[in-house]
């Protein structure tokens, strides 16, 4: 028997508000996904070409089981290695990812660490292919989809009765938004799913050094899109770090800062 008498209770929360958040108790509706697709590609011919993104239709988070359990459980470890901070998502879309976070600290009973919802809540930023040549080609700001309204997202979480002071909602573009952190945050754990290169670099910028040694970066669209991949690299390599890099699945990796 577990000497943690609540461990078990915890861990079926968690179970079960992973599940709820990718919708896989009652699964998603293949009509619905496919008439959205096929909607979708109404809308925008020159995705047809290249074949259109099958996003979950009702799921609050789209980036599915392996990437929620890798974020609890690095989460987790953030608690019990005592790595200190808060946790920053940027790029929630329904805000899956964060009501995990959320879910995760009221299981811990932890209640003097928050969790920061970042996003413009209006999509993706039209590419600037001047300043960011890798974005050129990046058409996603064009997808009414990936544009949920912050009304929406809090009212995820009030469904999980998740929505409350240690949740803070940080609206605008990441370069416009992310400088507006107070100096002395600090973070456990980073999690970048904004795609882009301009999105992923801003993050990098603006969060890596309040990072805390023994926390975790996690970058969502690493091995599914190349301009994600290259600010990465460029970031490391202006920064002359090296890291671990760990795959959760073909496109999702993590590391633990030094
Ligand atoms: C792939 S979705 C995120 C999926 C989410 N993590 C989940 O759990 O389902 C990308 C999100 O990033 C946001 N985004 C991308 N680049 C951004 C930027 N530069 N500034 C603000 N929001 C951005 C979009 O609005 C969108 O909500």
């Amino acid at each position: 028997m577990s000497a943690d008498p609540g461990a078990l209770s915890r861990a079926r929360y968690l179970d079960l508000l992973e599940k709820t958040l990718q919708n896989a108790i009652y699964g998603e509706s293949v009509v619905e996904t496919k008439l959205k697709l096929w909607l979708q590609r109404l809308r925008h011919p020159y995705l047809t070409r290249r074949g259109a993104i099958p996003w979950p239709s009702r799921a609050h988070s789209m980036i599915g089981p392996q990437r929620l359990r890798n974020l609890r459980t690095l989460m987790e470890r953030t608690l019990h290695e005592g790595v200190a901070g808060d946790y920053i998502e940027t790029g929630v879309w329904r805000g899956g990812a964060c009501i995990l976070m959320r879910g995760a600290l009221a299981a811990h009973g932890v209640r003097d660490r928050k969790v920061i919802v970042a996003d413009s809540f209006e999509g993706l930023p039209r590419p600037d292919g001047d300043k960011y040549p890798d974005d050129r080609r990046d058409t996603a700001f064009a997808f009414s989809e990936l544009a949920v309204p912050v009304d929406e997202v809090k009212k995820n979480f009030a469904s999980y009765n998740l929505l409350d002071d240690q949740v803070i909602f940080l609206k605008g573009f990441f370069k416009d938004s992310l400088p507006t952190l107070p100096a002395d945050s600090r973070f456990a754990l980073i999690r970048l799913d904004g795609d882009m290169y301009e999105s992923t670099m801003d993050a990098l910028t603006n969060l890596y050094d309040k990072l805390s040694k023994g926390g975790f970066t996690i970058i969502d669209d690493y091995g599914g899109l190349k301009n994600c991949a290259k600010a990465v690299h460029d970031y490391l390599d202006q920064r002359g770090l090296t890291v671990d890099l760990h795959k959760v699945d073909d496109s999702c990796v993590w590391w633990q800062k030094a």
